[in-house]
């Protein structure tokens, strides 16, 4: 198929842009370099550097490029935290350009679409762990901005007869040998913990301790980025036999932030200080996965579910690139 990725320069967009040209796809990347590498786009894809803000922009893409078969929206604003202090740049931003790129794609007949949804979705979960059909309450802006996305998606869907699948992800993590993590300001937990042993920090702050959690820390399902990159392409092969779908992804296993950097020191070998902090807001107690769905569905099956095996693709990446793409620019 010939497959548009918004986003395609970051990270979870590059690698699945990667893996589709390897499936044999052919790859459109449209990204704005905000906070994606041109360097990690494949060389096999098409480049466009464009904003999705820019409608006529959109235009032109679909002008110059006939007969997109499908889209990949991965482009977004995506950090829960940042989402609780610029709650407009998620609520505005993300929900317009979605909806920008949507009204361009339904006037060019595109009938497949894939949405990157995320697990904060379900703030106050009444089931661990979390089916498709758990009640929606977004734990910030940020969740909020994808079921609003997602409800872009059923209206689409109605008028336009685009069929549609939103994969709420949990926690991506991992990386392959040439394309990696690398954001500015660095947020996450993986990178930050590997930024410590590579000795670029002094130690690795915990956001809490004061969960009702096994340790006290709060629990995440991490998932390998290419298991993401896996299902977003049988989702997309899916599509026109199964119609429109919802799925979680993750590995159905948690792991507390302290075992988190238990991992990274084994994986390591560093001794990875760390110092106890405030809770950072926006941020639930436990988010773990139930995949069952997407499994039984879609055939999809992780083939990177070790949290250890997870942590050394990331290490592999990290010593290759202590600077992230700035080593290969
Ligand atoms: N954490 C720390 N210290 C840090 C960074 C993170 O203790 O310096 C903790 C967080 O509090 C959280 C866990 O580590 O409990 C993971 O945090 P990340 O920032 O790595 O990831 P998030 O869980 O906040 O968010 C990620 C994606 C979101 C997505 C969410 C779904 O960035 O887009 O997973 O669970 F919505």
């Amino acid at each position: 198929m010939k497959v548009l990725v918004t986003g395609g320069a970051g990270y979870i967009g590059s690698i699945t842009s990667a893996e589709l040209l390897a499936a044999g796809h052919e790859v459109i990347v449209l990204d704005n370099l905000y906070q994606g590498h041109r360097a990690a786009v494949p060389p096999e894809a098409t480049f466009v550097e464009a904003d999705l803000a820019d409608r006529g922009a959109l235009a032109r893409l679909f002008a110059e490029h006939p007969g997109i078969d499908g889209i990949m929206h991965f482009a977004s604003y995506t950090l829960v935290g940042e989402s609780m202090e610029k709650p407009f740049l998620y609520l505005r931003d993300n929900v317009v350009n979605a909806a920008n790129l949507l009204e361009a794609a339904a006037a060019n007949g595109v009938e497949r679409f894939i949405l990157s949804s995320t697990a904060n979705l379900f703030d106050d979960p009444e089931r661990m762990p979390i089916a498709e059909d758990e009640r929606i309450v977004p734990g910030s802006p940020y969740g909020e901005s994808k079921a609003m996305i997602e409800r872009l998606l059923h209206w689409m869907e109605r008028v336009h007869g685009m069929r549609y699948t939103a994969l709420r992800y949990f926690n991506a993590c991992g990386d392959t040998p040439g394309r990696g993590e690398d954001h500015d300001p660095e947020t996450h937990l993986i990178p930050l913990v590997l930024q410590v042993a590579l000795g670029q920090r002094d130690h690795i702050s915990i956001f809490g301790d004061d969960y009702p959690t096994r340790d006290g820390t709060c629990v995440r399902d991490y998932v390998h980025v290419l298991d993401l990159a896996q299902a977003h392409i049988l989702a997309l092969g899916a599509l026109d036999e199964r119609g429109s779908s919802r799925y979680n992804i993750g590995n159905g296993e948690g792991y507390t932030v302290l075992e988190v950097i238990e991992t990274a020191r084994k994986v390591t070998g560093h001794p990875i200080p760390s110092i106890v902090g405030p809770r950072r807001p926006g941020d639930p107690a436990t988010l773990i996965a139930s995949s069952d769905a997407l499994r039984r569905d879609l055939g999809w099956a992780p083939r990177h579910p070790k949290l250890e095996d997870i942590m050394a693709s990331a290490w592999a990446w990290h010593q290759s690139h202590p600077h992230g793409y700035a080593d290969s620019e």
